[in-house]
Protein backbone atom coordinates (compact mmCIF):
# COMPACT_ATOMS: atom_id res chain seq x y z
CA UNK A 1 0.00 0.00 0.00
CA UNK A 2 1.03 3.53 -0.64
CA UNK A 3 1.81 5.70 2.26
CA UNK A 4 -0.80 7.69 3.57
CA UNK A 5 0.22 11.25 2.89
CA UNK A 6 -0.86 13.89 6.14
CA UNK A 7 -3.79 15.57 6.14
CA UNK A 8 -3.25 18.82 3.54
CA UNK A 9 -6.03 21.36 2.72
CA UNK A 10 -5.48 23.00 -0.86
CA UNK A 11 -7.16 26.31 -1.28
CA UNK A 12 -7.71 27.95 -4.78
CA UNK A 13 -9.97 31.08 -6.18
CA UNK A 14 -11.85 30.72 -9.14
CA UNK A 15 -9.58 31.76 -11.95
CA UNK A 16 -10.12 32.26 -15.97
CA UNK A 17 -7.16 31.53 -17.73
CA UNK A 18 -6.14 33.21 -21.42
CA UNK A 19 -6.06 35.33 -23.68
CA UNK A 20 -9.13 38.04 -23.26
CA UNK A 21 -10.13 36.77 -19.37
CA UNK A 22 -8.68 40.92 -18.26
CA UNK A 23 -11.80 41.74 -20.21
CA UNK A 24 -14.33 40.01 -18.15
CA UNK A 25 -13.52 41.83 -15.07
CA UNK A 26 -17.01 44.62 -15.38
CA UNK A 27 -19.15 41.48 -15.69
CA UNK A 28 -17.49 40.11 -12.29
CA UNK A 29 -17.90 43.22 -10.91
CA UNK A 30 -21.30 43.50 -11.70
CA UNK A 31 -21.93 39.50 -10.51
CA UNK A 32 -20.45 41.33 -7.08
CA UNK A 33 -23.16 43.76 -7.21
CA UNK A 34 -20.65 46.53 -7.01
CA UNK A 35 -22.01 50.18 -6.72
CA UNK A 36 -18.40 51.79 -6.19
CA UNK A 37 -14.98 49.75 -7.40
CA UNK A 38 -11.70 50.80 -5.97
CA UNK A 39 -9.42 50.74 -8.98
CA UNK A 40 -6.05 49.53 -7.50
CA UNK A 41 -2.76 50.04 -9.62
CA UNK A 42 0.62 51.73 -10.28
CA UNK A 43 2.09 54.37 -12.36
CA UNK A 44 3.94 51.75 -14.34
CA UNK A 45 0.71 50.26 -15.32
CA UNK A 46 -1.33 53.13 -15.73
CA UNK A 47 1.88 54.42 -18.47
CA UNK A 48 1.59 50.74 -20.01
CA UNK A 49 -2.24 51.12 -21.04
CA UNK A 50 -3.30 48.32 -18.55
CA UNK A 51 -5.70 50.89 -16.02
CA UNK A 52 -6.65 53.03 -19.10
CA UNK A 53 -7.83 49.76 -20.60
CA UNK A 54 -9.93 48.61 -17.47
CA UNK A 55 -11.11 52.08 -16.66
CA UNK A 56 -12.90 51.90 -20.27
CA UNK A 57 -14.50 48.56 -19.71
CA UNK A 58 -15.91 50.14 -16.43
CA UNK A 59 -17.46 52.80 -17.39
CA UNK A 60 -18.93 51.25 -20.25
CA UNK A 61 -20.47 49.02 -18.41
CA UNK A 62 -21.54 51.79 -16.08
CA UNK A 63 -19.49 50.85 -13.15
CA UNK A 64 -18.30 53.78 -10.93
CA UNK A 65 -14.91 53.56 -9.68
CA UNK A 66 -12.13 55.67 -8.18
CA UNK A 67 -8.88 55.49 -8.81
CA UNK A 68 -6.05 54.34 -6.58
CA UNK A 69 -2.39 54.37 -7.54
CA UNK A 70 -0.27 55.79 -5.03
CA UNK A 71 1.95 52.80 -4.45
CA UNK A 72 5.59 51.70 -4.68
CA UNK A 73 7.32 47.98 -5.04
CA UNK A 74 7.44 46.57 -1.93
CA UNK A 75 4.34 48.15 -0.51
CA UNK A 76 4.40 50.40 2.64
CA UNK A 77 2.23 50.34 5.74
CA UNK A 78 1.22 53.80 4.87
CA UNK A 79 0.19 53.38 1.35
CA UNK A 80 -2.29 50.68 2.07
CA UNK A 81 -3.76 52.78 4.75
CA UNK A 82 -3.98 56.02 2.21
CA UNK A 83 -5.80 53.22 0.01
CA UNK A 84 -7.92 52.21 2.50
CA UNK A 85 -9.14 55.88 3.25
CA UNK A 86 -10.15 56.31 -0.40
CA UNK A 87 -12.22 53.36 0.02
CA UNK A 88 -14.09 54.58 2.77
CA UNK A 89 -14.41 58.01 2.12
CA UNK A 90 -15.45 56.87 -1.74
CA UNK A 91 -17.93 54.32 -0.23
CA UNK A 92 -16.52 51.58 -2.41
CA UNK A 93 -17.96 48.10 -1.94
CA UNK A 94 -15.46 45.85 -4.47
CA UNK A 95 -11.58 46.41 -5.34
CA UNK A 96 -10.53 45.54 -8.83
CA UNK A 97 -6.98 45.45 -9.10
CA UNK A 98 -4.28 45.31 -11.96
CA UNK A 99 -0.67 44.95 -11.72
CA UNK A 100 2.25 43.08 -10.34
CA UNK A 101 2.44 41.53 -6.43
CA UNK A 102 2.92 44.98 -5.23
CA UNK A 103 -0.36 46.82 -6.37
CA UNK A 104 -2.04 43.05 -5.55
CA UNK A 105 -0.65 43.03 -1.87
CA UNK A 106 -1.37 46.68 -1.36
CA UNK A 107 -5.15 45.81 -2.71
CA UNK A 108 -5.46 42.89 -0.88
CA UNK A 109 -3.79 45.07 2.67
CA UNK A 110 -6.88 47.31 1.83
CA UNK A 111 -9.66 44.93 1.63
CA UNK A 112 -7.97 43.58 5.00
CA UNK A 113 -8.65 47.50 6.62
CA UNK A 114 -12.05 48.44 4.88
CA UNK A 115 -13.34 45.01 6.51
CA UNK A 116 -11.78 45.08 10.28
CA UNK A 117 -10.87 48.19 10.95
CA UNK A 118 -7.41 49.26 12.47
CA UNK A 119 -4.13 49.45 11.40
CA UNK A 120 -2.90 47.01 8.39
CA UNK A 121 0.09 46.45 10.45
CA UNK A 122 -2.35 44.99 13.70
CA UNK A 123 -2.93 41.84 10.83
CA UNK A 124 0.81 40.43 11.05
CA UNK A 125 0.62 36.57 11.35
CA UNK A 126 -1.20 33.53 10.20
CA UNK A 127 -5.22 33.62 10.25
CA UNK A 128 -5.86 37.14 11.99
CA UNK A 129 -8.34 38.18 9.96
CA UNK A 130 -12.07 38.21 11.93
CA UNK A 131 -13.93 39.40 8.75
CA UNK A 132 -13.42 38.64 4.94
CA UNK A 133 -12.56 41.71 2.95
CA UNK A 134 -15.24 43.01 -0.22
CA UNK A 135 -15.48 41.38 -3.19
CA UNK A 136 -12.18 41.20 -5.14
CA UNK A 137 -11.23 41.21 -8.64
CA UNK A 138 -7.04 40.56 -9.93
CA UNK A 139 -5.92 41.11 -13.54
CA UNK A 140 -2.19 39.76 -13.10
CA UNK A 141 0.39 41.99 -14.66
CA UNK A 142 3.83 40.02 -14.24
CA UNK A 143 4.43 36.18 -14.28
CA UNK A 144 5.66 36.16 -11.06
CA UNK A 145 4.34 36.76 -7.76
CA UNK A 146 1.04 34.65 -7.85
CA UNK A 147 -0.43 37.37 -5.52
CA UNK A 148 -3.57 37.23 -7.17
CA UNK A 149 -4.09 33.07 -6.28
CA UNK A 150 -2.49 33.01 -3.10
CA UNK A 151 -3.02 33.47 0.43
CA UNK A 152 -0.03 35.71 1.38
CA UNK A 153 0.21 39.64 1.55
CA UNK A 154 3.50 41.01 2.03
CA UNK A 155 4.05 44.42 3.03
CA UNK A 156 6.77 46.77 3.93
CA UNK A 157 6.34 48.32 8.00
CA UNK A 158 9.17 50.96 7.28
CA UNK A 159 9.42 51.82 10.96
CA UNK A 160 10.76 48.42 12.19
CA UNK A 161 12.28 48.31 8.21
CA UNK A 162 10.82 44.73 7.59
CA UNK A 163 8.19 42.99 5.38
CA UNK A 164 4.97 41.49 7.21
CA UNK A 165 3.74 38.54 6.19
CA UNK A 166 -0.16 38.64 6.48
CA UNK A 167 -1.36 34.46 5.64
CA UNK A 168 -5.22 33.95 5.77
CA UNK A 169 -7.62 32.41 3.56
CA UNK A 170 -9.67 35.43 3.46
CA UNK A 171 -6.77 37.30 1.44
CA UNK A 172 -7.28 34.70 -1.29
CA UNK A 173 -8.82 37.03 -4.17
CA UNK A 174 -12.93 36.05 -5.40
CA UNK A 175 -11.86 36.07 -8.64
CA UNK A 176 -8.49 36.15 -10.91
CA UNK A 177 -8.46 36.95 -14.48
CA UNK A 178 -5.45 35.61 -15.65
CA UNK A 179 -4.70 37.04 -19.05
CA UNK A 180 -0.89 36.57 -20.76
CA UNK A 181 -1.55 39.68 -23.09
CA UNK A 182 -0.35 42.00 -20.02
CA UNK A 183 2.88 40.53 -20.19
CA UNK A 184 4.09 41.65 -23.58
CA UNK A 185 4.63 45.57 -21.87
CA UNK A 186 6.80 43.93 -19.09
CA UNK A 187 11.00 45.34 -19.38
CA UNK A 188 13.13 42.67 -20.24
CA UNK A 189 14.55 42.73 -16.56
CA UNK A 190 10.94 42.72 -15.06
CA UNK A 191 9.87 39.42 -16.77
CA UNK A 192 13.34 37.59 -15.95
CA UNK A 193 13.08 38.73 -12.42
CA UNK A 194 9.08 38.28 -11.88
CA UNK A 195 10.55 34.77 -13.45
CA UNK A 196 12.93 34.12 -10.89
CA UNK A 197 10.63 34.94 -8.49
CA UNK A 198 7.94 32.11 -9.90
CA UNK A 199 10.84 29.80 -10.02
CA UNK A 200 11.76 30.22 -6.03
CA UNK A 201 8.03 29.52 -5.57
CA UNK A 202 7.90 26.25 -7.33
CA UNK A 203 11.33 25.23 -6.00
CA UNK A 204 10.67 26.46 -2.28
CA UNK A 205 7.03 25.00 -2.25
CA UNK A 206 8.55 21.48 -3.68
CA UNK A 207 10.69 21.08 -0.75
CA UNK A 208 8.68 22.59 1.91
CA UNK A 209 7.88 20.49 5.22
CA UNK A 210 4.39 20.82 4.26
CA UNK A 211 4.26 19.88 0.79
CA UNK A 212 1.24 17.48 -0.43
CA UNK A 213 0.75 15.37 -3.24
CA UNK A 214 -1.33 18.09 -5.24
CA UNK A 215 1.16 21.17 -4.59
CA UNK A 216 4.30 18.88 -5.64
CA UNK A 217 2.05 18.30 -9.10
CA UNK A 218 1.50 21.86 -9.22
CA UNK A 219 5.10 22.65 -8.40
CA UNK A 220 7.10 20.54 -10.30
CA UNK A 221 4.79 20.93 -13.27
CA UNK A 222 5.59 24.82 -12.57
CA UNK A 223 9.43 23.90 -12.92
CA UNK A 224 8.85 22.38 -16.11
CA UNK A 225 6.83 25.64 -17.78
CA UNK A 226 9.36 28.46 -16.27
CA UNK A 227 12.83 26.76 -17.76
CA UNK A 228 10.83 26.06 -21.18
CA UNK A 229 9.62 29.63 -21.63
CA UNK A 230 11.26 32.01 -19.16
CA UNK A 231 14.14 32.89 -21.46
CA UNK A 232 12.29 32.70 -25.03
CA UNK A 233 10.00 35.00 -23.44
CA UNK A 234 12.67 37.55 -22.48
CA UNK A 235 13.91 37.06 -25.78
CA UNK A 236 10.74 37.81 -27.88
CA UNK A 237 8.45 39.92 -25.56
CA UNK A 238 5.29 40.37 -28.03
CA UNK A 239 5.57 36.25 -28.00
CA UNK A 240 1.99 35.46 -26.73
CA UNK A 241 2.68 31.55 -26.69
CA UNK A 242 5.86 32.02 -24.72
CA UNK A 243 4.41 34.74 -22.48
CA UNK A 244 1.78 32.26 -21.73
CA UNK A 245 3.72 29.78 -20.82
CA UNK A 246 5.40 32.36 -18.26
CA UNK A 247 1.67 33.05 -17.03
CA UNK A 248 0.68 29.40 -16.53
CA UNK A 249 4.34 28.43 -14.77
CA UNK A 250 3.33 31.12 -12.30
CA UNK A 251 0.26 30.94 -11.62
CA UNK A 252 0.88 26.65 -10.91
CA UNK A 253 3.89 27.90 -8.60
CA UNK A 254 1.43 30.69 -7.03
CA UNK A 255 -0.85 27.65 -5.78
CA UNK A 256 2.11 24.99 -4.89
CA UNK A 257 3.09 27.94 -2.52
CA UNK A 258 0.17 29.51 -1.02
CA UNK A 259 -0.69 25.76 0.07
CA UNK A 260 2.93 24.41 0.65
CA UNK A 261 4.22 27.94 1.88
CA UNK A 262 8.05 28.81 1.03
CA UNK A 263 11.55 29.03 2.88
CA UNK A 264 14.98 30.26 3.03
CA UNK A 265 14.99 31.82 -0.20
CA UNK A 266 12.41 33.86 0.88
CA UNK A 267 13.18 34.87 4.44
CA UNK A 268 16.22 36.25 3.17
CA UNK A 269 14.20 37.94 0.56
CA UNK A 270 12.03 39.48 3.03
CA UNK A 271 14.72 40.99 4.67
CA UNK A 272 16.36 42.63 2.04
CA UNK A 273 12.86 44.04 0.79
CA UNK A 274 12.18 45.12 4.14
CA UNK A 275 15.21 46.52 4.84
CA UNK A 276 17.08 48.27 1.97
CA UNK A 277 13.98 47.89 -0.59
CA UNK A 278 15.14 45.50 -3.33
CA UNK A 279 12.86 44.71 -5.24
CA UNK A 280 11.57 40.98 -4.54
CA UNK A 281 12.08 39.38 -7.52
CA UNK A 282 15.67 40.09 -8.19
CA UNK A 283 16.48 39.31 -4.63
CA UNK A 284 15.16 35.92 -4.94
CA UNK A 285 17.38 35.73 -8.56
CA UNK A 286 20.25 36.21 -6.56
CA UNK A 287 19.63 33.63 -3.66
CA UNK A 288 18.03 30.90 -4.89
CA UNK A 289 21.18 28.85 -5.93
CA UNK A 290 22.97 29.68 -2.45
CA UNK A 291 20.03 28.46 -0.53
CA UNK A 292 20.15 25.26 -2.95
CA UNK A 293 23.53 24.51 -1.59
CA UNK A 294 22.54 25.16 1.76
CA UNK A 295 19.40 23.31 1.86
CA UNK A 296 20.36 19.98 -0.33
CA UNK A 297 21.46 17.54 1.94
CA UNK A 298 18.38 17.82 3.78
CA UNK A 299 15.92 16.79 1.24
CA UNK A 300 18.29 15.82 -1.86
CA UNK A 301 15.75 13.20 -3.23
CA UNK A 302 13.03 16.10 -3.93
CA UNK A 303 16.13 18.44 -5.31
CA UNK A 304 17.33 15.54 -7.91
CA UNK A 305 13.89 15.22 -9.13
CA UNK A 306 13.75 19.47 -9.92
CA UNK A 307 17.11 18.93 -11.46
CA UNK A 308 15.66 15.90 -13.79
CA UNK A 309 12.17 18.36 -14.38
CA UNK A 310 14.83 21.16 -15.83
CA UNK A 311 16.96 18.15 -18.17
CA UNK A 312 20.09 17.25 -15.59
CA UNK A 313 20.61 13.43 -15.65
CA UNK A 314 20.67 12.99 -12.01
CA UNK A 315 20.67 8.95 -12.25
CA UNK A 316 23.90 7.40 -11.25
CA UNK A 317 25.52 10.50 -9.46
CA UNK A 318 26.28 10.39 -5.97
CA UNK A 319 24.72 13.90 -3.63
CA UNK A 320 27.58 16.09 -4.04
CA UNK A 321 27.29 15.50 -7.78
CA UNK A 322 23.85 16.07 -7.68
CA UNK A 323 23.80 18.74 -5.61
CA UNK A 324 26.86 20.73 -7.90
CA UNK A 325 25.24 20.05 -10.76
CA UNK A 326 22.08 21.73 -10.21
CA UNK A 327 23.38 24.57 -8.59
CA UNK A 328 26.01 25.19 -12.04
CA UNK A 329 22.48 24.73 -13.49
CA UNK A 330 21.26 27.31 -11.89
CA UNK A 331 24.36 29.83 -12.30
CA UNK A 332 24.42 29.04 -15.78
CA UNK A 333 20.25 29.86 -15.90
CA UNK A 334 21.30 32.99 -14.33
CA UNK A 335 24.07 33.92 -16.76
CA UNK A 336 22.05 33.69 -19.55
CA UNK A 337 18.87 35.37 -18.52
CA UNK A 338 21.40 37.81 -17.83
CA UNK A 339 20.60 38.50 -14.42
CA UNK A 340 24.04 37.52 -12.63
CA UNK A 341 24.44 40.53 -10.28
CA UNK A 342 25.92 40.30 -6.92
CA UNK A 343 23.93 42.08 -3.90
CA UNK A 344 27.01 44.40 -3.44
CA UNK A 345 25.40 45.92 -6.51
CA UNK A 346 22.28 46.71 -5.02
CA UNK A 347 23.66 48.97 -2.24
CA UNK A 348 24.16 45.56 0.13
CA UNK A 349 27.35 46.23 2.32
CA UNK A 350 29.35 43.78 4.74
CA UNK A 351 27.50 45.77 7.56
CA UNK A 352 24.32 45.00 6.90
CA UNK A 353 24.82 41.28 6.61
CA UNK A 354 24.45 40.92 10.69
CA UNK A 355 21.09 43.47 11.01
CA UNK A 356 19.72 41.12 7.57
CA UNK A 357 20.50 37.90 9.30
CA UNK A 358 18.83 38.85 12.64
CA UNK A 359 15.56 40.27 10.43
CA UNK A 360 15.43 36.94 8.18
CA UNK A 361 15.37 34.69 11.25
CA UNK A 362 12.45 35.80 12.30
CA UNK A 363 10.33 34.94 9.10
CA UNK A 364 7.67 32.87 8.88
CA UNK A 365 8.53 31.26 5.64
CA UNK A 366 11.90 29.75 7.79
CA UNK A 367 9.07 27.41 9.54
CA UNK A 368 8.74 25.23 6.54
CA UNK A 369 12.18 25.38 4.66
CA UNK A 370 13.88 21.55 5.15
CA UNK A 371 17.14 22.69 7.11
CA UNK A 372 16.40 24.76 10.04
CA UNK A 373 19.52 27.57 9.58
CA UNK A 374 21.62 29.55 12.23
CA UNK A 375 22.01 33.33 12.48
CA UNK A 376 25.43 32.43 11.15
CA UNK A 377 24.40 30.46 8.30
CA UNK A 378 22.18 33.06 7.21
CA UNK A 379 25.09 35.76 7.25
CA UNK A 380 27.15 33.50 5.39
CA UNK A 381 24.38 32.75 3.05
CA UNK A 382 24.41 36.47 2.23
CA UNK A 383 28.16 36.78 2.21
CA UNK A 384 28.13 34.56 -0.62
CA UNK A 385 25.78 36.47 -3.13
CA UNK A 386 27.75 39.72 -1.87
FE1 LIG B 1 8.05 35.55 -4.10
Amino acid sequence: MADIPELRKFVAPEFLFGLGARKLSARYAKNFGASQALVVTDPGIIAAGWAGELIEDLEAAGIPYRLFSDLTPNPKAAEVMAGAAVYEQERCDTIIVVGGGSAIDCAKGIGIVSSNGGHILDFEGVDRIARPGPPMICIPTTAGSSADVSQFAIITDTDRRVKIAIISKTVVPDVSLIDPLPLTTMPRELTVNTGMDALAHAFESYVSNAHSPVTDLFALEAVRLLKAHLAAAMDRPDDIDRRAGTMLGSLYAGLAFSNASLGLVHAMAHSLGGYLDIPHGECNALLLSAVVGFNFAAAPERYATIGEVLGLTMGGLGAAEQKALLVESLHEMKKSLGTDRRLSQLGVTPGHLADLAAKAINDPCLATNPRRPTRGDIEQLYAQAL
